[in-house]
């Protein structure tokens, strides 16, 4: 899906968004840079990272690029300290890096399965804004945007640590955006139903095909154009929503 017409709605702001080497994350980065943000791109895996240079417009000078694991505290520190170098400062935040589902089911599952969903899928959110908040409480405003998912409203068989995960950013968002009202500190979460990405084709995706009333799957840029909004000002408003761009699978 493309644009014509775009709107410089987010120029002037700065962004960091993890996970950005591909699918949603990637999408969300050249979104973001359509509508004039600078972008700081995380990803873990370095040969991502290579990739989505060529696809971001690395000679603008308004994309940086991390290459880090967001569930580790120095490499969250290193991340924001670089954005703040490139840029300035970080206006919003989007939490988006995460792994999916195992398809395994509750007998089949160890504690150390769990305990890596959890730090993946969830700590990471936690570690990633407490070190971008002082920065935002500092400005005077900022929007955080966290990536749930539709697993995490509605829970899906063999998913049992990632809907956890998922279920618990929905909790930190919501209370974040409680504490962080009086900051004008918006914080919203965006969990989306069957995204076409390499998460939800490794995990297969006939099951949540069959859910969504739409006649299409969503494509990455389904939920891009969301974040944009709520990365914009004219979202300032907006805050401890969850917003699903599903195709009708779950209301
Ligand atoms: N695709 C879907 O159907 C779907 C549905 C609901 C929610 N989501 C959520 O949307 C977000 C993006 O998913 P996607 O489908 O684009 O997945 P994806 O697997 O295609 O992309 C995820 C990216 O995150 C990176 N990543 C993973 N662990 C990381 C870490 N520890 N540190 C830094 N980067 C890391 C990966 O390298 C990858 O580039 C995730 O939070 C996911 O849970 C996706």
């Amino acid at each position: 899906m493309t644009r014509s017409v775009l709107l410089g709605r987010l120029a002037g702001k700065r962004a960091i968004v993890t996970g950005a080497g591909r699918g949603i994350g990637l999408a969300i980065a050249t979104a973001f840079l359509q509508e004039g943000a600078r972008v700081l791109a995380n990803d873990i895996q370095a040969e991502l990272l290579e990739r989505a240079r060529l696809r971001l417009p690395a000679a603008t000078g308004h994309v940086a690029f991390h290459q880090g694991d967001v569930s580790d505290p120095g490499a969250v520190a290193e991340m924001v300290a670089l954005a703040r170098e490139a840029f300035g400062g970080v206006d919003v935040l989007v939490n988006n890096a995460a792994i999916g589902g195992t398809g395994k089911t509750l007998l089949e599952l160890s504690l150390e399965e769990w305990e890596r969903f959890l730090r993946v899928d969830l700590t990471s959110v936690f570690l990633c804004c407490q070190a971008v908040v002082p920065l935002m409480i500092e400005q005077g405003r900022g929007s955080i945007i966290n990536l749930s998912s539709i697993t995490g409203l509605a829970g899906t068989a063999g998913s049992i640590p990632y809907a956890a995960a998922k279920a618990g950013v929905l909790g930190l968002t919501k209370s974040l955006a409680k504490e962080l009202a009086p900051h004008r500190i918006n914080v919203n979460a965006i969990a989306p139903g069957l995204i076409d990405t390499e998460m939800s084709r490794a995990r297969g995706q006939e099951e949540s095909r069959r859910a969504v009333l739409w006649p299409r799957i969503g494509m990455p840029e389904d939920v891009a154009w969301l974040a944009v909004y709520l990365a914009s000002d004219e979202a300032e408003f907006v805050t401890g929503q969850v917003i699903s761009p599903n195709g009708g699978a779950w209301m």
